[in-house]
């Protein structure tokens, strides 16, 4: 196969190299356009550009394949927990035992707050969303770490790592606490890190939290499907953030904040109320699936489609089966899971979905798992975030690691007014 790419621009012709990726995906490379063409490339939404070469994630839409550092998504699911498959995304390889006890290790002597960062939690509203006192308290939480502001160190790094990814547990549960006006909860060192978040949401002082393994590996598996999933809207936002050399946490908060809308991370919460509405109207679906295939009626069916995906979701194969499981253990009767299952079997066989290729994303099932688990709406996209964490150090390591690596900056085709006068304010239409 030939890798150059031939372009003619006004009867000029340029050749342009291809760059071929380890499972033969192929992109033209075009560093060189503007300096050789005077044109740059438009993509919009950026369906068909190439932002960075990346050794973490790969994924082939088409046949729904979702592999972390060439390891299938369905095999660390059931072979992994959310720790190892961290280290795993940002370290390139599987960690022996020792490397795995000095991370965990590593995890549980961070996993407290400054003491007085409790007062900033203070601050906040009750009604406040999570994921907004999650980005700010990320930020916050830098300004009393050691070194978080000085110059990327490869020494520090997994030091930086673990704190981020312990800490945002701990804030994560702080945030829950505080918005339902309930006493924090300290963490305990001898639990692990799934099991130590929902000793932190859901314990009291005066009764701890009974931990169910199926509980605590239904959320574990939750966060290890969320961990990469290369260069989506928050990735790519916190490699954005990266490539200005800032710290490990303000990239992180830049993540959240890309990952909170609906159309991203916010799609789990949207699903749950989507489902609810049907619920609330007595439909069983039917009418929401017209009303989804209407422009016009501002609706969509939430936890379906994506943009990458073109065939199946492989995480929600997965969390329909854990889903199943789940509430079967747990003997609990959710009538929004059938209503669930139900819009998917007429999804699926109408042509609407069918031609444009629309099946079930991770989001639309995983809500109701979180549900089941008594994890509130509003902390859903809060666990999405947990999750991505790996995923966002191991793109920030990638970024920070790259040699000659330059700042982040597109370009546009300005559409705006050409030159124009200055008008003095008494000589402007009045309107
Ligand atoms: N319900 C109804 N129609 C849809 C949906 C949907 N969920 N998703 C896409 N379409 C239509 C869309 O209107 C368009 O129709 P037409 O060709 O007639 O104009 C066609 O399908 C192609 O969609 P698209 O707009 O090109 O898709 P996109 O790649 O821009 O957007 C998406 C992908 C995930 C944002 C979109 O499918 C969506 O909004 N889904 C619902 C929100 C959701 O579940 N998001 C979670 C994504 S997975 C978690 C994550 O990674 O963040």
């Amino acid at each position: 196969m030939d890798n150059v790419a031939k372009l003619e621009i006004d009867g000029k012709s340029y050749s342009l190299p291809i760059a071929v990726g380890s499972e033969k995906e192929r992109g033209i490379d075009i560093s060189t356009l503007r300096q050789s063409t005077g044109c740059i490339t438009l993509d919009e939404s950026y369906g068909n550009t190439g932002s960075c070469r990346s050794n973490i994630t790969f994924i082939d839409g088409e046949k729904g394949i979702l592999r972390y550092r060439g390891i299938p998504i369905e095999v660390l699911a059931e072979q992994s927990s959310f720790v190892e498959t961290a280290w795993l995304l940002i370290y390139g390889r599987l960690p022996n035992r020792k490397e795995l006890k000095r991370f965990s290790d590593l995890l549980t002597q961070n996993e407290m707050l400054h003491e007085d960062l409790k007062f900033h939690f203070e601050g906040f509203p009750a009604h406040a969303h999570p994921m907004a006192i999650l980005s700010a308290m990320i930020n916050a939480t830098s300004c009393f770490v050691p070194g978080v502001l000085d110059a990327y160190d490869p020494a520090k790094f997994e030091l930086q790592a673990a704190r981020l990814l312990s800490k945002v547990r701990t804030i994560a549960a702080f945030a829950f606490r505080k918005s339902r006006g309930l006493p924090i909860v300290y963490p305990k060192p001898a639990f692990k890190y799934t099991a130590n978040f929902l000793h932190m949401m859901f314990s009291d002082p005066y009764e701890e939290y009974d931990l169910k393994p199926e509980v605590v590996r239904a959320l574990d598996m939750i966060f290890l499907l969320h961990a990469d999933h290369e260069q989506n809207c928050s990735t790519s936002t916190v490699r954005m953030i990266a490539s200005s050399q800032a710290n490990i946490f303000a990239c992180a908060a830049g993540g959240v904040c890309a990952l909170w809308g609906p159309l991203h991370g916010g799609a789990n919460q949207a699903v749950i109320e989507m489902l609810e509405d049907i619920h609330r109207s007595g439909d069983d679906g039917s009418k929401f699936i017209v009303a989804a295939k209407d422009k016009k009626s501002g609706r969509k069916l939430m936890g379906f489609g994506h943009r990458v995906y073109k065939n199946y979701d492989p995480r929600a194969k997965i969390i329909k089966e854990q889903c199943d499981k789940m509430l079967r253990l747990l003997k609990i009767d959710d009538p929004l899971l059938d209503i669930a299952k139900k819009l998917e079997e007429a999804a699926l066989h109408d042509s609407y979905f069918v031609e444009r290729k629309l099946y079930p994303n991770v989001d639309f099932y995983s809500g109701i798992i979180m549900r089941a688990i008594g994890i509130p709406l509003e902390m859903f996209t809060v666990i999405f975030a947990i999750g991505r964490m790996p995923g966002w150090i191991a793109n920030y390591k990638e970024v920070m690691d790259q040699v000659g690596g330059r700042i982040s900056r597109p370009r546009q085709i300005y559409m705006g007014p050409t030159e124009q006068p200055y008008v003095q304010i008494d000589q402007r239409i009045k309107k």
